[in-house]
């Protein structure tokens, strides 16, 4: 998989790539990260990528032109599967998204700045747009890094044991339950006795019963229906 992300703050986004699960995945070339930075396809001398809005109201808006020419040159290269901006005003993000982007090839991540970009990118040069929750933050580029986690750590191949990520939670809508490690007894905290019984089916479904009582107490939206 191959990700470009456009941003004009490539120095933001560096460090989430180089460390731990995502540095490992990009060593071991099962993904690709490049940045873009947005000034460098700028025409004039300032390299101006933003602009006051049309109609007035207070804010930057980011310039159709630099955007379109970054895109074009990227998309003359290759294709690509989504164009995603990042904005609050997207999809939320969640597990489904994040299933589908890691099965893609090649994505394009455009993140906003200012008051966001003008609508003409969104109409005529992205597929799809994405919020990582219901929160303004400062620019598109750490909701980004979160969205390339989310996805990266999907890949066959990146996380050591293939099956921790299908043991995540919300992947079958249902948070993870709880987990332990030694010891056994921490200052009278005990660790339920039946992990220790040996009996690997009385023991998955007693993670699946906690998944379900969790997820009831916790997160009955992800049960279809609150009254659960
Ligand atoms: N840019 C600013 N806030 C954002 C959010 N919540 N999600 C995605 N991109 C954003």
């Amino acid at each position: 998989m191959r990700i470009d992300i456009i941003t004009v703050l490539p120095e933001l986004l560096r460090s989430p790539f180089e460390a731990s699960i995502l540095k490992r995945a990009i060593d071991a070339k099962l993904v690709e990260i490049h940045f873009h930075n947005l000034r460098d396809y700028t025409s004039d001398n300032y390299k101006s990528i933003d602009d006051t809005q049309f109609g007035g109201g207070a804010g930057m808006v980011m310039m159709v032109e630099p955007i379109d020419k970054c895109i074009s040159a990227l998309k003359a290269e290759r294709d690509y599967d989504e164009v995603i901006y990042m904005t609050p005003d997207g999809s939320t993000l969640n597990q489904g998204i994040a299933n589908q982007l890691s099965l893609k090839e090649n994505i394009i991540v455009l993140c906003g700045h200012y008051k966001g970009v003008d609508q003409r990118v969104r109409d005529h040069l992205i597929t799809r747009e994405i919020s990582i929750g219901d929160f303004v933050l400062s620019g598109g580029e750490l909701a980004a890094a979160v969205l390339c986690d989310a996805v990266i750590r999907l890949i066959p191949g990146v996380l050591g044991n293939e099956t921790s990520a299908l043991t995540d939670s919300f992947q079958d809508n249902l948070l993870a339950p709880p987990i332990y490690t030694k010891p056994r007894d921490y200052k009278g905290w005990k660790v339920p006795e039946l992990l220790f019984s040996g009996n690997l089916p009385k023991i998955e479904t007693w993670r699946e019963e906690q998944a379900y009582l969790r997820t009831k107490e916790r997160r009955p939206d992800l049960l279809g229906d609150d009254e659960h």
